[in-house]
Order: C-alpha cells, then structure tokens, then sequence
C-alpha cells in the first residue's frame, strides 16, 4: 500500500504497484491505415523498453491476410533488441501461429478469444467451442517450449454485433481458460462501452473463481471511461492494465472500436495517486511522438495532447 493511499479510505483498496501491458505495437498498429515499415516497428519497440515498461506485446502471428498491417511480425520478433527485465508478447490464433512465434524466438504468446459467438467468429472464423479446442493445440506446446501463455477474452462488457454481453459468458470462459493452463487473463472492452459498475459486478464474480492478480484489464476508450473503469478494478484487486502509447488502437473486426486507453493517461493517473509503475513518463511521450511521425496522424492521449500544447508555448 501506498503512504497517499494509505491515508485515503477512498483509495485504501489500491495496490502499491501496478503492471502495465503495453499493447500499441501489435493492438495499435494492427489497426493503422499505413503501413509501418518493420524498422520503423523495432526502433520503437526498442525505444519502449527503454521506459522501464514491463511488458511489450509486439506483433500478432495471424493469417497476413486478414492482418496485413502485421505481416511482418517473423521479421520484427527478429530485429527487436531483447532488455532484461522486460517481457514480450505475440498474439497467436492457432499452432501454426505458436511454431512462428516460438522460431523467432516468442517466450511468451497469447491466445484470443471472445465472450459472444459471432464477435469470435468475424474475428478468428471459429465458434466459441472451436476455439477452446484450438487452444489445447497451442497452450501445452507453448509451456513444453517454455513460453508463457496469457489469454484475452474480447467483448466482456458488450459485443458490437449482439449488443449486451451476459458476464457469466465471461466467468464460463475464464474457468476454461485457467483450466487449459494460461497464466493470466486480459478481460477485453473490444468495443469500449464498459462502465465502473459493470465492471464491478463482472470482476465480483470472477472474484469467487480465481485471485484477481490473475486477471488484466483492457480498455478501449471510445466512450472515455477507461479510467473510471481502471480505478474500480484497482481499488478491487486489478494489479495488471493493458494500454497502448498514444491511445493507438482498435480491433478490426469490432467496427467503430477505437483507440485503447493510453498509456500516459494511465501512467498520469498512477504517478498521481503514488501507484508504481517503474514506467518513466517522460521518455513514454517520447516514443508516442515518434509514432505519431510514423503514422502521420494525431492520437488521442489526453496526456499526450496537454504536453504537446505545453511545449508550443
Ligand atoms: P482461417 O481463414 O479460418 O484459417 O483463419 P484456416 O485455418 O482455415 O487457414 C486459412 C489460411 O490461413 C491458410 O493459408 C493458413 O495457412 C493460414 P492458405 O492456405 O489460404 O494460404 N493461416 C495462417 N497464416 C499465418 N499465421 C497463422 C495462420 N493460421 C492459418 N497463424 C485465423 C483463422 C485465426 C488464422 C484468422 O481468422 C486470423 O488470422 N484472424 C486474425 C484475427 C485478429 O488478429 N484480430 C485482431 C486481434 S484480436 C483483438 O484485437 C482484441 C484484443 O485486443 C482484446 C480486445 O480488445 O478485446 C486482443
Ligand atoms: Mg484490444
């Protein structure tokens, strides 16, 4: 517990540290309209662990066809430049997207899967049951190669083609999951609509199933309360948040999902109210500057934007 939070019975549940799971290079720019060139990619991969972020989830080994945006995700797990003490990640939808991530040298891959049928469908062509099939391919493989697992589950709080989610889709899902042996589990609002008390209530259940150390948070901003959200999951246990530098981000196959909640907005709030991160905010500007050269458009971080007016006057 923090000396702040300590003294705050509003802010007595927050823990003292939290891991942020920086999710732009592969959630990010999977979603981007231009291309990045690959080199372009690992300089600021490098760059980001460079900032003291734990964890980096770079690329996506997915069919390039459906992904173009990540086609060269062999070529980039390659050239990044691996810090001690910092991890990277990959998606992988099946075993043929392990074998690729694990020769180019992937030590921890996720899985993705979501909450309501056709939402898994558009995005991995396979019902709900397929899939958990398809992972039993890919998570034991991966620890006998000695690769961690973690998995998503998309669409916790609302599904863009079915509307309102039942949460014990969630809970049902999430006890497979545990079951198949991933070590953490990222509870996905693909499409942004969550608000503080959904979240409660989805993270109350899920509470009677399994420590919620065991459980991140993934918010995509679209409706601005991805903080509001992360502060109840918090103050409830949360010790892990996904976020994209910039608030890159998107699924493109949830139309109108936008952005993720950014990274410096998240670290703001943290440093803030004296939660640790290890992650300096400073240097994270930094590389969401050079993103933002590279895909040639403004992004949505809050933070960002106040700190790019500060330094113009
Ligand atoms: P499919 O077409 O059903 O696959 O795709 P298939 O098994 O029938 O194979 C068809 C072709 O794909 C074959 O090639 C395979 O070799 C190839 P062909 O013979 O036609 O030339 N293929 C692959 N190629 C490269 N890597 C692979 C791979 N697997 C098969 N791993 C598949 C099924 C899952 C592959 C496809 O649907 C796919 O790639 N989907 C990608 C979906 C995706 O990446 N979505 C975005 C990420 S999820 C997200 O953003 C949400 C998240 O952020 C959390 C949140 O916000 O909620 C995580
Ligand atoms: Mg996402």
């Amino acid at each position: 517990m923090s000396a702040q939070s300590q003294s705050s019975p509003l802010f007595s549940g927050l823990p003292s540290r939290v891991t942020v799971y920086e999710v732009g290079p592969r959630d990010g720019l999977q979603n981007e309209q231009r291309m990045v060139p690959t080199a372009d990619k690992i300089a600021l991969i490098n760059a980001l662990s460079q900032t003291g972020l734990p964890q980096i989830e770079i690329t996506s080994f997915v069919n390039p066809k459906w992904i173009p945006q990540l086609a060269d995700a062999s070529e980039v797990a390659r050239g990044i430049t691996r810090r001690a003490g910092v991890g990277y990640s990959c998606l992988v939808p099946n075993r043929r997207g392990l074998d690729s991530a694990l020769d180019a040298g992937m030590k921890e891959v996720a899985v993705f899967m979501s909450a309501s049928e056709t939402h898994n469908k558009k995005n991995i062509n396979k019902t709900i049951a397929e899939t958990l099939v398809a992972f039993e391919e890919v998570v034991v493989p991966a620890q006998q190669a000695g690769a961690r697992v973690r998995a998503y589950v998309s669409t916790v709080y609302g599904c863009p083609y079915e509307g309102k989610v039942d949460p014990e889709a969630t809970v049902r899902l999430v006890e497979k999951l545990l079951r198949l042996g991933v070590y953490q589990i990222s509870l996905g609002d693909t499409i942004g609509v969550a608000t503080p008390r959904q979240v409660e209530d989805v993270l109350r259940r899920l509470g009677a199933l399994c420590s919620l150390d065991q459980l991140a948070l993934h918010f995509h901003d679209t409706r601005g309360t991805a903080l509001a959200n992360v502060l109840v999951g918090l103050q409830l246990g949360i010790t892990t948040v996904d976020s994209a530098l910039g608030g890159l981000g998107g699924c493109p196959y949830a139309p109108g999902a936008s952005g993720n909640l950014a990274t410096e907005d998240l670290i703001y709030m943290l440093d803030g109210m004296g939660v640790q991160t290890g992650v300096n905010l400073d240097a994270l500007v930094d590389c969401s500057r050079q993103v933002g050269t590279i895909i040639g458009r403004e992004l949505p971080s809050k933070y960002l934007k106040a700190h790019l007016a500060a330094c113009r006057r």
